[in-house]
C-alpha cells in the first residue's frame, strides 16, 4: 500500500497459540523510498520472508535496492526475518543501542521474553551494524528518517518520522482502546505518547494495531485517545487492587481484563506482564489523577 510520495506499508498477519485460543496479530514492514537510499523498516517474522520480498517487487524495488534496513525493536515480529533480508539486500542492519543485544543474541531475548513460537518466528541472531540514538537522522536524498526514542511497549524501541512527507512511523508504540495493551513501564508508555504528539507536522500516523490516520488534528485524536486508555487500565487496576490486594497479579489482571472487555484469547503473559507494570507503577507523574 503506498501511503504518500515516498512511504509504502505492508500488513504482515501471523497467529500465536494462547491458553484461551489462537490469537490474531500483525505487524507492518515499511519501504521508504528517497533518491539516494531506500531503506526497508522492520523484518516481520521468518515465515513472512517471501510476503516481504514480494512487496518490496510491488513497490520496484528489488532487495539490492536497499540501503540500509532499520528496526524499531528487537521483538521476534519485527526481527523474525531479519538474517534472509540482510543476507539478501547485503545492506547494514541498524536499531537503537537498547536493541542490538536482543537482535544479536536472540536465545537471550527468548530467555527474558519467552513468547509463544518464538523460534518458528526468528530465524536467528543477527549483527547490527549501526547503532542508533534518538535524534539521529538517516538521509535517504530527497527525504530523511529521525529517529525518537520511544519506551514502554520495549525498552529500546526508537520509532521514525519522515518530516518531508509528515509520516510518523509509531511500530508498537501506541496502544489502541479496546486492544490488548502490551507494555512493561507505565511511565515510559506515557512520556512516550507525550513525546510522540510533540512532534510538528506528523500527517500521516502508522501504527501497528491500528489502521493509518490522517490529518495531524486527527493523529493528535489518536494520541490523546491512547493517553486516556492508559489512565484508564490504571484507575481500573488500582480498583482491582483495592478490591483484590496487589498478592495475585494475574487476578488483579483478571478482573481489569474483564473490565475491558478484551477477547479471552487476549488473556496472554504480556497482558498480565502490562497489569502488573501498572501495579508496580506507585506514583505515575503524568497527571493521571
Ligand atoms: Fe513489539
Amino acid at each position: 500500500m503506498q501511503i504518500t510520495e515516498h512511504v509504502f506499508s505492508k500488513k504482515m498477519e501471523f497467529t500465536a497459540n494462547t491458553p484461551f485460543g489462537l490469537l490474531k496479530r500483525h505487524a507492518f514492514v515499511f519501504l521508504v523510498k528517497g533518491t539516494e537510499k531506500n531503506c526497508l523498516i522492520d523484518a516481520a517474522t521468518k515465515p513472512l520472508l517471501p510476503e516481504v520480498l514480494d512487496f518490496m517487487a510491488e513497490t520496484g524495488l528489488r532487495p539490492s535496492d536497499i540501503g540500509e534496513i532499520l528496526i524499531t525493536h528487537s521483538h521476534s515480529d519485527h526481527t523474525g526475518a531479519l538474517k534472509s533480508l540482510k543476507e539478501l539486500c547485503g545492506c547494514p542492519v541498524a536499531a537503537s543501542k537498547g536493541s542490538v543485544e536482543w537482535i544479536e543474541n536472540i536465545d537471550l531475548q527468548f530467555e527474558k521474553r519467552p513468547v509463544p513460537r518464538f523460534y518458528e518466528f526468528v530465524e536467528g541472531s543477527v549483527k547490527v551494524d549501526h547503532q542508533l540514538v534518538p535524534g539521529d537522522v538517516i538521509s535517504l536524498g530527497d527525504g530523511s528518517l529521525k529517529a525518537y526514542a520511544a519506551p514502554g511497549h520495549d525498552q529500546g524501541q526508537l520509532v521514525y518520522f519522515h518530516p518531508e512527507d509528515g509520516v510518523l512511523l509509531s511500530a508498537d508504540s501506541i496502544p489502541v482502546p479496546g486492544s490488548m495493551p502490551v507494555y512493561d513501564n507505565v511511565q515510559a508508555q506515557l512520556d512516550t505518547l507525550y513525546r510522540l504528539r510533540d512532534i510538528p507536522g506528523v500527517k500521516v500516523l502508522l501504527m501497528s494495531w491500528d489502521d493509518p490516520h490522517y490529518g495531524e488534528e486527527e493523529v493528535r485524536q489518536v494520541l490523546d485517545d491512547a493517553i486516556a486508555y492508559v489512565r484508564h487500565i490504571h484507575c481500573l487496576t488500582m480498583e482491582a487492587v483495592g478490591s483484590l490486594g496487589a498478592d495475585d497479579v494475574e487476578a488483579v489482571a483478571k478482573q481489569v481484563h474483564s473490565a475491558l472487555n478484551l477477547a479471552p484469547s487476549e488473556f496472554t503473559k504480556m497482558f498480565i506482564t502490562t497489569i502488573k507494570a501498572h501495579m508496580e507503577a506507585k506514583e505515575v507523574s503524568n497527571a493521571i489523577f
